[in-house]
């Protein structure tokens, strides 16, 4: 019996291993506005060099005011043209108060960098799809939640 137990408690975390769009849906997941949003909050950067740790430590207190650290995390952008037009639209977004030049700087440099370690591996492509899977079912239950506001 212990056993059986063991078992089917085991089959289930790797089923929501797997296929984390599979998971119930947390009040969180709900809040979701980009399919980003739904993704991991923070990065792995035991490996980067150290400037790219300081302007890690930068990005998030700065990318973390108006919502998820986890949207710029996990968006696709990897170019420094794409990061250089989204950091300059999120500083006017905030009145230009968010960033000096130079810090602005610092974060496209490091979101270019990242992207570079992260973004192009077909891990990431993979947990995308998984994301844009889940961000469907957010949207299903919140139409189903309130059917009148499409
Ligand atoms: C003043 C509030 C504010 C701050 C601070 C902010 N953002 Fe945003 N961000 C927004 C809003 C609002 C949206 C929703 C889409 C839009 O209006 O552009 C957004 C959307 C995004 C998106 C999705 C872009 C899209 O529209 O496709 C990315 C990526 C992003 N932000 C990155 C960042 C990064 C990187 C930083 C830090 C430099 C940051 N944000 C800081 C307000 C902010």
């Amino acid at each position: 019996m212990r056993r059986g137990l063991f078992w089917a408690v085991l089959a289930a975390a790797l089923t929501s291993a797997c296929a984390p769009q599979e998971r119930p849906l947390t009040e969180e997941d709900m809040k979701a506005q980009f399919a980003w949003d739904l993704g991991p909050n923070t990065i792995e950067i035991y490996a980067y060099p150290a400037d790219k740790k300081d302007d890690y430590a930068l990005f998030r207190s700065r990318c973390s005011r108006c919502h998820t650290l986890a949207r710029p995390i996990n968006a696709p952008y990897a170019s420094r043209e794409n990061w250089t037009e989204y950091v300059k639209k999120m500083n006017k977004r905030s009145g230009n108060v968010l960033l000096a030049a130079d810090e602005e700087k610092r974060i496209v440099d490091f979101l270019v960098f990242d992207a570079k370690q992260r973004k192009t591996k077909p891990e990431f492509q993979a947990e995308g799809k998984q994301r844009d899977e889940l961000f469907e079912r957010v949207k299903e239950a919140r139409a189903a939640a309130a059917p009148n506001q499409k």
